[in-house]
C-alpha cells in the first residue's frame, strides 16, 4: 500500500468510500450521500503543503484517504488542523486507516501543524480505540449535538499535541523530518516498482527506444509526477519529445487540466539511435503522432532568452509549475533561476546530468549547481534513477 497525495481523477473514489459510510450513522454528520461535482470545491481547498488530501493506494486501486482542514478559522487556530479518515469497507481492519493516521501524525510537524483534532461521534467505538491507539486523547465531550434519525447523538474530540518548536523538542521534529524525507524516497522507489506491472511501462518503453535519451526509469517518474502534481509541467530541453510525451500520457492519465510548456532551440544531433537534422520539427511531428500535440505547449528557443522568459509567464499567468524537467545543458542553477518565482513550493524536479564519466563536460558543472541548491535548501534530493538523473522537490523560499 502507497500513500500519496491524492489528485482530482480520485474524487470519484473518494466520493464513493465517503457515501457507503453515510448509510451506517457512525462515521459523518452528513444525511445524503454526496456527489463528485458537490466535492469538487472542497476538495480544492486542500493543498500538499498546508492541508493535504492523501489517499491510501493498493494495486492501482483507492482504498482510504486522510485529509487535513482548518479546525477554526480564526488566526490563533492556525496551528490546529483537523483530520478526517476513511476506510473503503473492504479494506476495514486491515491497518489502513492507522497507515494514515501514523503518516499524518510524523508530517504533522514539517506542515506547521502543532496539534491534530479528530471529531468522532461518541457511538464510534472503532475510530475513538483507533484515536485512542495512536496516543489522542479526549479533549471535549459536547453531549447530544448531532440528531441522527431521530437519536440524539454525541460528539468527542480527540487530540493531540505535535511537537512543538521548543529547543527541548527539536531534535525529535529534526528526526521525524529525516523520518519523513526517509519515508518520501522509499515511497518513490515503491511506486516506480509498482508501475512495472502496469500497461504505461510497455507504453512508455516504447517511447524512449522511439524518443528518448533518459532511462525507462526516469520517464515513468516523469509520467507519475505529471499525473499527481498539483501546478503546470515545464519542460527545459524537450530534444524529441520523449519525456514531453511521458508528461503528456501523465497529465491525460490524471483527468485533469495541467499545461505542459517545452521549450527547444532545435538544431541537429548526431546519435546513433536518436539522431535528427531538425530536433524542433521531429519534436512537433512526435507530439502529434503520439496524439497529444494539443495538451503541449512547445517553445523555440533557449531557456534564459528573455522572450522565453515572458512566452512562458505569459502562459503560466498566475498559475504555478507543479514539476519541472531540466534536461538541457550544464547550466541547472542558470535555468533554475530563470523561473524560480514560478515553481510551487514542493514541486516535483526531473533533473538530468548529474551522474556520468568525469569526461562529460556537461555532468561536473551540472552537479556542482544541484549540490549547492541543496546545500542552501532550496533543492530537496529524493533519489538517483537511470543512468545520470536526479529527483526531488523545490524547498525554495516562496516570495
Ligand atoms: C539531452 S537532450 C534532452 C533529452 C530529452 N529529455 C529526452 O527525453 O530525450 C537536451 C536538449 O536540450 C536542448 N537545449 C540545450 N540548451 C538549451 C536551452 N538553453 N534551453 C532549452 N533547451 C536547450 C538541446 O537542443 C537538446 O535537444
Amino acid at each position: 500500500m502507497i500513500i500519496r497525495d491524492a489528485v482530482e481523477a480520485d474524487l470519484p473514489a473518494i466520493v464513493e468510500i465517503y457515501n457507503a459510510t453515510v448509510p451506517t450513522r457512525m462515521v459523518t454528520a452528513e444525511l445524503e450521500p454526496t456527489t463528485v461535482e458537490a466535492r469538487l470545491a472542497w476538495f480544492r481547498e486542500h493543498s500538499p503543503e498546508q492541508y493535504p488530501f492523501w489517499v491510501a493506494e493498493l494495486d492501482g486501486r483507492v482504498i482510504g484517504w486522510l485529509d487535513f482542514k482548518k479546525f477554526l478559522p480564526r488566526g490563533a487556530y492556525r496551528g490546529t488542523a483537523e483530520i478526517s479518515v476513511y476506510v473503503d469497507e473492504e479494506f476495514r481492519h486491515r491497518g489502513v486507516g492507522q497507515r494514515l493516521l501514523e503518516h499524518a501524525i510524523a508530517r504533522a510537524p514539517s506542515l506547521g501543524i502543532t496539534a491534530l483534532v479528530g471529531l468522532i461521534f461518541g457511538h464510534n467505538e472503532p475510530s475513538l480505540k483507533l484515536f485512542q491507539r495512536l496516543s489522542f486523547e479526549r479533549w471535549a465531550f459536547l453531549p447530544r449535538v448531532a440528531q441522527l434519525d431521530g437519536v440524539e447523538r454525541d460528539l468527542v474530540v480527540m487530540g493531540q499535541h505535535c511537537p512543538a518548536r521548543s529547543p527541548a523538542i527539536a531534535k525529535s521534529r529534526v528526526q521525524s523530518q529525516t523520518a519523513n524525507h526517509f519515508n518520501d524516497s522509499l515511497n518513490l522507489m515503491h511506486t516506480l516498482m509498482e508501475y512495472r506491472q502496469e500497461p504505461i511501462h510497455s507504453k512508455l518503453l516504447k517511447i524512449r527506444d522511439k524518443y528518448s535519451m533518459l532511462h525507462l526509469d526516469v520517464l515513468i517518474l516523469i509520467y507519475h509526477f505529471a499525473k499527481i502534481c498539483s501546478g503546470n509541467i515545464l519542460e527545459i530541453g524537450a530534444f524529441v519529445g520523449g519525456a514531453t510525451i511521458a508528461a503528456a500520457f501523465g497529465v491525460r492519465d490524471s483527468g485533469t487540466r495541467k499545461k505542459i510548456i517545452a521549450i527547444e532551440p532545435g538544431g541537429s544531433v548526431k546519435h546513433k539511435r536518436l539522431g535528427t537534422r531538425n530536433i524542433f520539427r521531429d519534436l512537433e511531428r512526435n507530439l502529434a503522432r503520439q496524439r497529444v500535440s494539443e495538451l503541449v505547449t512547445t517553445i523555440k528557443g533557449r531557456s534564459f532568452d528573455p522572450t522565453t522568459i515572458s512566452a512562458v509567464n505569459e502562459m503560466l499567468g498566475a498559475d504555478k509549475v507543479g514539476l519541472l524537467i531540466l534536461d538541457a545543458d550544464a547550466a541547472k542553477r542558470r535555468d533554475i533561476e530563470c523561473y524560480r518565482e514560478r515553481f510551487a513550493d514542493g514541486c516535483w524536479m526531473v533533473i538530468d546530468d548529474y551522474y556520468g564519466a568525469d569526461a562529460n563536460a556537461k555532468i561536473t558543472p551540472s552537479r556542482a549547481d544541484i549540490d549547492s541548491l541543496t546545500t542552501a535548501g532550496c533543492l530537496q534530493a529524493l533519489g538517483f534513477y537511470g543512468w545520470s538523473t536526479w529527483v526531488g522537490r523545490w524547498r525554495g523560499p516562496q516570495r
